[in-house]
């Protein structure tokens, strides 16, 4: 199957610390994994406006900004929430177990 969403290990929880994020590369994409809130959200880590990388922006009341033009994305729907960027980012399922940070991330189509 070419779209499987299986969890995948990304690495140890305690390397997030609250109101951090950092990047990994799943399934051929670019994550950002941040947390926030106690909780952990995973999106799509470049940001749609010029690909700066959503893993190194402030985080507040459930958004994180762009550390390049300051546009904010909902951390839980990944909605562009104020410009310059007028498209959100992909979100995806994420979860701590075990002392690790799991992302559901689909694999990209090879066709
Ligand atoms: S690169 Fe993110 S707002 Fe410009």
């Amino acid at each position: 199957m070419s779209d499987e969403t299986d969890f995948q290990t990304v690495g140890p929880a305690h390397e997030i610390a609250e109101d951090r994020g950092r990047g990994y590369q799943v399934n051929g994409r670019r994550i950002a994994v941040i947390r926030h809130g106690g909780d952990l959200f995973a999106l799509d880590e470049m940001c749609t406006h010029a690909d700066a990388s959503l893993a190194f922006g402030p985080v507040q009341e459930g958004r994180v900004m762009c550390p390049w033009h300051y546009a904010e994305f909902d951390l839980q729907t990944g909605e562009a929430c104020t410009g310059p960027a007028c498209e959100g980012v992909n979100t995806y399922p994420v979860r701590e177990r075990d002392g690790n940070i799991e992302v559901a991330v689909p694999k990209q189509r090879s066709d």
